[in-house]
This record gives structure tokens, C-alpha cells and sequence, in this order.
């Protein structure tokens, strides 16, 4: 029997209905902070993503050659390509601008719970506001739409100038070493490589940032910062706005791709792979031969969201079932057409069943029976039965909607 590839999932349709719910849920948040869709190709040119990040991703990504010899990549996300687009389109509208997606990204990595190789991400960018409440907005947005979802989890803000500010004499491959001890917690590493370059008080340094909650504090261990005002003005706004977030100077993000204030989001109920959502304010524009544009955003990992959520309770949908003999099968057919066309779901016979088999699966399936005989297709009307109580009656196909709809709407 063939399989789905690795790392790659089917949805049977309860679960697509829990994802549309809480896709809806993420959508209308957007909506009401003025966040627009966007949509970008699933693939790029392999270069739009190594530009930035050097040629080790490809490893961590779907890459092929088309038939023409062009390097392609599936997107294993979505900002660089929405800051091509918004070079490509949309460089003179207006600032700032607004951009929300739901899409999905590909990435090649080890699949286990929480982490695959095809996933959806809610994200959006705000591009061309550069300062604090810029960066507080798109953290309000987050705490918003993790908050619609339902889950509960943990919001850490940091912001990449304490730590750029304490490695700023280390040369760039050092800088990558310190960070990737610090992005796994390994302090021990991370003294053992200062020490033997004899630069054992950064390490101490390091690791008080990492562990600091307090912003002051922060400010006394990393030095002067030309970003403090502004710091100070998103922590102001975020307090203001009653956020509930934890400071966290430990945030490394990758220090080639963002600038400035970062943030993350972790499920509290999740192992491993317990991050749900990770943005922060970025420059990329400049790389993609546009204006040096300064950005901020964020996306949630939809699947690791709703991986938190669980069996969430079945949406009930009203469900009407045309039961009919042969001779009423075409009355049938222009009843059900009334029944749909005022939005209630409605199930016709497939299956060439006899009237008592109807039945017996609409009882089953459905909470309503319209019955449709001979009787009923010379009279134009039909025979409606409450499938629960088993009461019965005889009505125009317009009073028999109106009875159905008086349910749906209890
Ligand atoms: P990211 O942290 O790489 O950031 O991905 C965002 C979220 O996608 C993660 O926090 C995680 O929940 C989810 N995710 C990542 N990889 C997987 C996977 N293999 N399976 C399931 N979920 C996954 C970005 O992608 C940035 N573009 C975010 C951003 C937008 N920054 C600025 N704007």
C-alpha cells in the first residue's frame, strides 16, 4: 500500500473542521488589527532563501531544478518571500503596511510530534514602521491571536542589542559559537570556549543576560545600548496594554536575520517541540535590491497549536436526510435544492437504498428526515420527521425549512 511521504499528514474531515475553526478564529484577530492576506508561490528561487542565510540551509530544505535548470526551493517559510513581494509590488504603496498569511512551508527535517516536514504557519509582517510601537503592536497581535486560539502558553521578549552589545568584539564565527551554545543552554561549552580564548568574565556576562528577567538589571550587565529608549517605550506599551509577557535576553533568533526586539511563544503543555510562535523586527529588504525597509512580524506553528489543543468538540452541524421512493426521487431532487439553497446541510440517497434502509441510516446520521413518496411528489409537499423525537408531519417544502431552521437555531 503506498504511504504519504515522511514527515507529511492526512486530515480526515474532523480535523479539518477543528483547523478551519481555529484558522477562522486567527484570521479574524488579523482582521481586526488591519492585517490584509497575502500569498506567495509555494516555491522560490533556491537564492532568495540562501542569500540570506548561506548555502548550509539547503540541507534543511525541498530544493530542486525545474526542467528549464532553474534552482528552486520549497518555501520553508514565508517572510522572505513576502519582503520579495512587497519589493516587487508594492515598494511605493503607502507605509506602514499591513500583511497577514496562512500557508504552508516545507522543511527537511527529522519528523516526530510537532515537527514536520510540510506544516502551516499564521504569520504576518508590518513593513515600514521602525520603532516602539511598531514592536509592541506586533507583540500585542501575537498575545491576541495565541489568546483566540485557546492554548496556554508563555510570551518571552528580549531584544538582540544586550547580547550584540556584550559579543560585539568577537569576530562573526566566535559570535555564531557563543550563540549556538546559548540557543541550546550549554553553558558549560559556552565558558569552556571563552576561557580558552581568555575572555572567561564574558561568559559570566552571558550568562547573567540569559538569566535575567529584569530589565534594569539587563541595562546594568550589557552596558549602554543606543536602542534603550526605545526598549523602554515597548515595555511601556506593553505594560499599558496588560500583555502578558516575561522578559528574556536569552532569545538568539539567528542574529543574521533580526535586528532588534525578538520574541517567542512556547505552549505550556507541550514537550519538545513546545515553540508556537518566534518573530521580531528584521531587515531584508536591502538584500533583495529594495530600500534598506525596516520590518517587524511574526508566525505561529498552526500544527504545533492545535497538537496543544487536542481533541477539540465536533462542530454540530444540523443534518437533513432526503429519504425517497423511485417515483419521488426528482421531487426530491428540487427539495433538497430548497433545503440547501437555505444554508441547511442536506444528504440525498447514493446508495439506490429502499425507503425502510433510508431511514434506518438517516436515524443514524442525521437529525431530520424528509420523506418523499409518491404521495408527496404528486402533492408537492413533504413528510418531515424529527429523527430524535420521532414526532411526524406533512408540510409545504417552505414549512418544513422554516421547522428545521427554528432547531438549527436552538
Ligand atoms: P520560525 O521560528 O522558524 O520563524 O517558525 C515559526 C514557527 O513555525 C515556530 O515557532 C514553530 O511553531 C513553527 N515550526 C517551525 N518549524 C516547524 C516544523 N518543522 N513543524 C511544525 N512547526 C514548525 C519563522 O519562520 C519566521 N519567518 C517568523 C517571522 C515572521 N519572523 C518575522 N516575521
Amino acid at each position: 500500500m503506498l504511504q504519504k511521504p515522511r514527515g507529511t499528514r492526512d486530515f480526515l474531515p474532523d480535523e479539518m473542521e477543528a483547523r478551519r475553526t481555529i484558522e477562522w478564529r486567527l484570521r479574524e484577530v488579523a482582521r481586526r488589527w488591519g492585517y490584509r492576506e497575502v500569498c506567495t508561490p509555494e516555491f522560490e528561487d533556491l537564492e532568495l532563501f540562501t542569500m540570506r542565510s548561506g548555502e548550509g540551509i539547503i540541507e534543511e530544505m525541498y530544493v530542486f531544478e525545474d526542467k528549464g535548470g532553474r534552482k528552486l526551493a520549497l518555501r520553508p517559510e514565508i517572510t522572505a518571500a513576502v519582503i520579495r513581494m512587497y519589493i516587487n509590488e508594492a515598494k511605493v504603496a503607502p507605509k506602514p503596511l499591513r500583511w497577514c498569511y496562512f500557508a504552508d512551508c516545507f522543511r527537511y527535517e527529522r519528523p516526530q510530534k510537532g515537527r514536520y516536514r510540510q506544516f502551516w504557519q499564521f504569520g504576518v509582517e508590518l513593513i515600514g514602521a521602525d520603532n516602539a510601537a511598531a514592536d509592541a503592536e506586533i507583540i500585542m497581535l501575537a498575545a491576541d491571536m495565541l489568546n483566540t486560539t485557546g492554548v496556554t502558553y508563555d510570551l518571552k521578549v528580549g531584544h538582540l542589542s544586550f547580547m550584540k552589545n556584550l559579543l560585539k568584539d568577537l569576530e562573526p564565527p566566535v559570535q555564531r559559537k557563543v550563540m549556538a551554545h546559548l540557543d541550546k543552554k550549554d553553558f558549560d561549552g559556552l565558558r569552556n570556549t571563552l576561557e580558552s580564548m581568555g575572555k572567561g568574565e564574558l561568559g559570566n556576562s552571558l550568562v547573567s543576560l540569559v538569566e535575567c528577567r529584569d530589565l534594569e538589571k539587563a541595562f546594568g550587565i550589557a552596558g549602554a545600548i543606543p536602542e534603550e529608549e526605545r526598549i523602554r517605550r515597548t515595555v511601556e506599551f506593553l505594560d499599558t496594554a496588560g500583555v502578558n509577557y516575561a522578559l528574556n535576553f536569552g532569545i538568539a533568533r539567528g542574529l543574521d536575520y533580526y535586528t532588534g526586539m525578538v520574541f517567542e511563544g512556547f505552549a505550556q503543555n507541550l514537550g519538545a517541540e513546545n515553540q508556537i510562535l518566534g518573530g521580531g523586527a528584521y531587515r531584508l529588504a536591502h538584500l533583495f535590491g529594495g530600500d534598506d525597509v525596516a520590518s517587524c512580524g511574526f508566525a505561529i506553528g498552526f500544527d504545533r497549536v492545535m497538537v496543544s489543543l487536542g481533541d477539540m468538540p465536533e462542530k454540530k452541524d444540523l443534518i437533513v436526510a432526503i429519504v425517497c421512493t423511485e417515483e419521488g426521487r426528482l421531487h426530491a431532487l428540487r427539495v433538497a435544492g430548497m433545503f440547501r439553497n437555505s444554508g441547511i446541510r442536506t444528504e440525498t440517497d447514493l446508495m439506490e437504498r429502499g425507503l425502510g434502509a433510508q431511514l434506518a441510516h438517516a436515524s443514524r446520521s442525521a437529525d431530520f428526515a424528509v420523506v418523499i413518496g409518491k404521495r408527496e411528489a404528486e402533492s408537492g409537499e413533504v413528510t418531515l420527521k424529527n429523527l430524535l423525537s420521532g414526532e411526524q408531519k406533512t408540510l409545504d417544502p417552505q414549512s418544513a425549512i422554516a421547522e428545521v431552521a427554528l432547531h438549527g437555531a436552538g
